[in-house]
C-alpha cells in the first residue's frame, strides 16, 4: 500500500512510521523540515505541490498539526486563525485536494485529539480546532465513498507526559502503541466516518 504519512518525523508520526512500515506499507515520510519530501501542508500550493509529486496514493495519514495554547483572555483572532490555518484547514485540504489522486477505496486518516471533548484551560483553540475537524470527518464520509475518512482521537500521549502532563490533570493518558493500533484499523480496515476516541 502506498501511504502519505504527513508528520512523519514528530513523536506520533515516528510511532506511526514503524508500524506502517513493519505491516509492509511502502510509506512516503513527509514534513515541514525533515522526512522524503517537505512540504507545509497549511499552505494549499504546497499542498497540490506535493500531490502533483507523489501521484497516485492509496492511502493519506495525517500526525500533523499546531494550534497555540494561551488563556482565553489572552487569546487573539490571529491565534484562532493560526489554529484553523494550522490543523483544520491543513488536514481539510490534504482530503480536498487529494480525492483527485487517492485510489478509489483510499483512505484519509485524521488527527485530532481529546480536547475536543474534555477541554482544558488554555487549550479552547486546540478545542476548537479538534471538534471543527471530527464535523468534516463525519460530513465528508458521507461524500466521498467509497473511499474512507476517520479521525485518530487521542489523549495525551504517555511518552509526552513529561512535556504536557501538567496540563492534564487527572485525565490519564494513551500509549502511543495503542494510538498507531487507531492508525492501522483507519487505514486497513472497512469503517468509515469513525472519530477514534483514545
Ligand atoms: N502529544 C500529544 O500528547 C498529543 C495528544 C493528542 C493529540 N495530539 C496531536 O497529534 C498531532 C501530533 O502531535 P505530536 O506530539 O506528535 O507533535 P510533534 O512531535 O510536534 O510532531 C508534529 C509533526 O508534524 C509536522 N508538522 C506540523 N505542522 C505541519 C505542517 N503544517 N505541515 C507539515 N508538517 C507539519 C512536524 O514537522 P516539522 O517538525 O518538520 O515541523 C512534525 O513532524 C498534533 O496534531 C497534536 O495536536 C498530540
Amino acid at each position: 500500500m502506498k501511504t502519505l504519512l504527513i508528520g512523519a518525523t514528530g513523536t506520533l508520526g515516528t510511532a506511526v512510521h514503524k508500524e506502517l512500515s513493519a505491516r509492509g506499507h511502502d510509506v512516503i515520510a513527509v514534513g515541514r523540515s525533515a522526512g522524503d519530501l517537505r512540504c507545509d501542508i497549511s499552505d494549499p500550493a504546497q499542498t497540490a505541490e506535493l500531490y502533483r509529486r507523489v501521484g497516485r496514493v492509496d492511502a493519506v495519514v495525517s500526525a500533523a498539526g499546531d494550534v497555540p495554547y494561551k488563556p482565553l483572555p489572552e487569546m487573539t483572532p490571529e491565534d484562532y486563525r493560526a489554529a484553523f490555518t494550522g490543523k483544520v484547514l491543513a488536514q481539510i485540504e490534504l482530503v480536498r485536494q487529494g480525492l483527485a489522486h487517492i485510489a478509489e477505496r483510499g483512505s484519509f486518516t485524521l488527527v485530532t485529539g481529546i480536547l475536543a471533548r474534555e477541554p482544558i484551560p488554555t487549550g479552547s483553540a486546540a478545542s476548537m480546532a479538534n471538534g471543527a475537524l471530527e464535523a468534516f470527518v463525519r460530513a465528508a464520509a458521507i461524500e466521498i465513498a467509497p473511499r474512507r475518512i476517520n479521525a485518530v482521537s487521542p489523549n495525551v500521549f504517555t511518552e509526552s507526559l513529561a512535556d504536557y502532563g501538567s496540563y492534564f490533570p487527572g485525565m490519564g493518558s494513551v500509549g502511543l502503541d495503542e494510538v498507531t493500533q487507531a492508525y492501522v484499523r483507519s487505514v486497513e480496515g472497512g469503517q468509515t466516518g469513525q472519530v477514534y476516541a483514545l
